[in-house]
């Protein structure tokens, strides 16, 4: 499939002149099917991202995040990618895709993109393939195919768990009908297991990195980064496995693949980055992924699973910044994305950690609470070390839909835990621009289409229409946030150093003159000395800091 392309664009800049950027960028998630509709089909397309991108300028973002935006069926939101080189035609094309990135370079906003190595589409034409030759023909080998096992081959090759709950194996029928070999797929059916001991499949996944670096993009975000790599002798899972003893996560040979895309990023002019979506509980083996010729930066998904509680908060944040520093790697702050309940849900129950095995239909939240929180938790995470992640719509404070009707959901994270997950369609219901009722100016007036999934009447107060003069809403606060980040000398990356601070609180200084104070207490604080206060998530009462809040002060040397 290599190399079948036009011609690279040769007039995109390359974004060189601050080769750290990386470092201390805030990068805002682009979810592309609910960003906004440019063509009236309630399906959020190129168009509309590129009519809103002077907002993100304004919002005050370095980069952008596209979940994948290729040809798929969309089983599982686009991570199931037919062709890697195409634009998903309800998306748009990818003329428009190319000039996207050029636009938003323009503006000084870089262009991350998705890329999902470790499963294809069922509808990829490998596979397809694979599924046409049969069993021991060479297609197959690109994937997991393997014999049943039992005296009918009718029981799965391994009980390996999935991460979508249910079967990691489903049984083919051969050309003749007669029922085949099994093949692996540690998310849906739909997204078969690539092998990467394949020389193919290696090569195939360089080129179209190649492909899209060509094409200006600024780095990529690497989907499912500790998976690719399995024991070809597929053990069962340990009980508890050891270091490097999982058979299809986290297992050593994968630094080899890291290493190999790190020389092919570096290889282009500016600095390119490669981000890991790396779910693991053992941090010293995360930051391995971070040394300095593999990974740029991974997410910090620890921070956001953590409840909200002052000393869970910063035993992460310790953490964190301990594994971190051996490797020279920054950290990444990420309050929530496509798959995870919104901040504002979240944080307003009784138990505020996140789990996905936790995530039940009707657990009971307190909104105004939530949001409260989140406002706290913004500035928390702007002011901390490293790069920050913005996931579209936490900017104005949007709440996890709960009550999408049972026949709009799409999410096989729903349909494979039979009903018990929500799934996560209420984190990706799209955008509300303006207006009093849905669209909110989603889609172009008089489009032929209602959104592809329904926006709640109560969103009518969340618009950026509503909040953008409003300095009480959750998009001013992100917007001064964000340009106090920038203009501060002490933020992005950089030392931390923590001050002594009463039970629930916590405070640290970044750089000489600047102090976040943020209070999980249930009593009012007093603020330390300062001279002004730049910024406060709830405004002061007598002068003290209230409960579920966070203030930046400006200090004395
Ligand atoms: C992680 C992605 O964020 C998620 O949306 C997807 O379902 C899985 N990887 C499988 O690709």
């Amino acid at each position: 499939m290599a190399g079948e392309n036009a011609a690279p664009v040769a007039t995109v800049p390359a974004p060189a002149d601050d080769a750290q950027w990386w470092r201390s960028a805030v990068i805002y998630q682009i979810y592309p099917r609910s960003f906004a509709d440019g063509n009236g089909d309630g399906v959020g397309d190129l168009a509309g991202v590129r009519q809103h991108l002077g907002y993100l300028r304004d919002l005050g973002v370095d980069a952008i995040w596209f979940t994948p935006w290729y040809a798929s069926p969309l089983a599982d939101g686009g991570y199931d990618v037919a062709d890697y080189r195409e634009i998903n035609p309800a998306f748009g094309r990818l003329a428009e895709a190319e000039a996207l990135i050029r636009e938003a370079l323009a503006l000084g906003i870089r262009t991350i993109i998705d890329v999902v190595p470790n499963h294809v589409s069922d509808q990829h034409p490998w596979f397809q393939a694979a599924l046409a030759a049969g069993p021991g023909a060479p297609e197959r080998d690109r994937f997991w195919f393997r014999p049943g096992r039992g005296p009918a081959g009718d029981e799965m090759p391994t009980g390996w768990p999935s991460n979508f709950s249910g079967d990691t194996w489903t049984r083919t029928t051969n050309p003749d009908g007669t029922p085949g070999e099994w093949y692996l797929h540690l998310f849906s059916p739909q997204q078969p297991d690539l092998n990467w001991d394949h020389p193919d499949v290696r090569a195939e996944h360089e080129d179209i990195l190649r492909f899209w670096l060509d094409r200006g993009v600024a780095g990529v975000r690497i989907d499912s980064a500790a998976l690719l790599v399995k024991d070809p002798a597929l053990p069962e899972v340990p009980v508890a496995p050891g270091p490097g003893e999982h058979p299809n996560q986290d297992r050593d040979e994968l630094h080899d693949i890291y290493r190999s895309w790190r020389r092919l990023a570096d290889s282009y002019p500016g600095t390119r980055v490669l981000v890991g979506e790396i779910w693991l509980p053992d941090i010293d083996r995360f930051a391995k992924y971070l040394r300095p010729d593999e990974l740029h930066t991974a997410f910090n998904f620890d921070f956001l699973a953590r409840p909200w509680d002052a000393d869970e908060l910063r035993a992460s944040i310790d953490q964190t910044l301990a594994a971190h520093a051996p490797v020279g790697a920054p950290s990444t702050w990420v309050l929530s994305n496509h798959d995870v309940t919104r901040p504002v849900t979240r944080y307003g129950r009784e138990d505020s950690s996140f789990a996905f095995a936790k995530k039940r239909r009707g657990t009971p939240t307190d909104l105004a609470l939530g949001t409260r929180r989140a406002r706290a938790a913004a500035l928390l995470t702007v002011a901390l070390p490293g790069s920050l992640y913005l996931y579209q719509g936490d900017e104005l404070g949007l709440p996890e839909v709960e009550d999408l009707p049972a026949d709009r959901i799409e999410d096989p994270m729903h349909f494979r835990s039979g009903g018990v997950d929500p799934g996560r369609d209420g984190c990706r219901v799209p955008l509300p621009w303006r207006g009093l009722s849905s669209p909110f100016g989603f889609s172009p007036a008089g489009a032929s289409a209602e959104p592809w999934l329904p926006q709640p009447a109560s969103w009518a107060a969340l618009t950026v229409q509503a909040q953008q003069s409003d300095p009480s809403s959750m998009l001013w606060l992100y917007k001064q946030a964000l340009r106090l980040r920038r203009a501060e000398p002490g933020l992005g990356d950089g030392p931390l150093t923590w001050r002594e601070a009463p039970a629930g609180v916590l405070v640290f200084d970044r750089g000489e003159r600047f102090v976040n104070v943020t209070n999980l207490s249930d009593a009012p604080v007093a603020l330390p000395e300062h001279t002004a206060i730049l910024l406060s998530s709830s405004p002061l009462v007598d002068g003290m800091l209230p409960t579920d809040s966070t203030a930046w002060l400006r200090t004395q040397h």
